[in-house]
């Protein structure tokens, strides 16, 4: 099976922090002055969720003011999102699942795509179309990392992103796992700290995130 563009480029994005920030921005506003704490704090691949009104906006301020910062557009969930995410100018896309449609535009599109899988059989669907980079989601309701253990006895090439109940006491041990290129999550910029404006805060909580390694491959 080959890895597509798609997938292989989106990998190299994903493995540049051992964090990813997982954003829900309400205001466009404080997209800029986020990105710049996330980035202060050393962690530049962002994701930025397609769950407010706000969330274009905020993605296109951020690819336009704050240079340095990766930015991906996530809960990507068709073909249309995803053509937007690229007409934005987005660094990459990614999903909480899949379809095959999404597979399909992903496969043939420049950008580059993670789709979001929780079993064998989403996983051999997306390897089959030549996406070997996923989103585990929801990483701890589904299984934790005993599932991410057994599913790669059947995909030792895969590399995950978890996300999904991942925070500051359990992160590392999600990255020492070897098929784990990177993490995501909503803690280091929780939604109600982007509304309180504590940039310091967060620059902080990203700096401590930065400072996580994956294991040696
Ligand atoms: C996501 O969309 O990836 C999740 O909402 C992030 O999950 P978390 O809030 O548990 O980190």
């Amino acid at each position: 099976m080959t890895t597509n563009a798609s997938s292989k480029r989106a990998r190299e994005l994903l493995a540049l922090a051992p964090v990813v920030p997982v954003i829900t921005i309400e205001r466009a506003a404080d997209a800029v002055p986020l990105a710049r704490a996330l980035v202060r704090g050393g962690l530049r691949t962002i994701e930025i969720t397609l769950r407010t009104d706000a969330a274009v906006d905020a993605a296109a301020a951020i690819i336009a003011e704050v240079p340095d910062a990766v930015v991906g557009i996530g809960t990507v969930l068709t073909p249309a999102d995803l053509a937007r995410s690229a007409e934005i100018g987005a660094a990459f896309a990614i999903s909480p699942g899949y379809t095959p449609d999404l597979l399909r535009a992903a496969a043939t599109g420049a950008l580059p795509y993670t789709p979001g899988i929780q079993t064998a059989s989403e996983l051999t669907a997306c390897v089959t179309a030549g996406f070997d980079t996923v989103k585990f989601f929801p990483a701890v309701p589904a299984g934790g990392l005993a599932a991410l253990n057994a599913l790669t006895g059947p995909f030792p090439s895969v590399g995950f992103c978890p996300t999904g109940g991942i925070g500051e006491a359990n992160a590392a041990e999600w990255l020492a796992h070897r098929n784990v290129i990177t993490v995501g999550g909503s803690w280091i910029a929780p939604a109600a700290a982007i509304r309180e404006g504590a940039w310091q805060a967060i620059e902080e909580r990203a700096r401590a995130a930065s400072r996580l390694r994956t294991a040696p491959r």
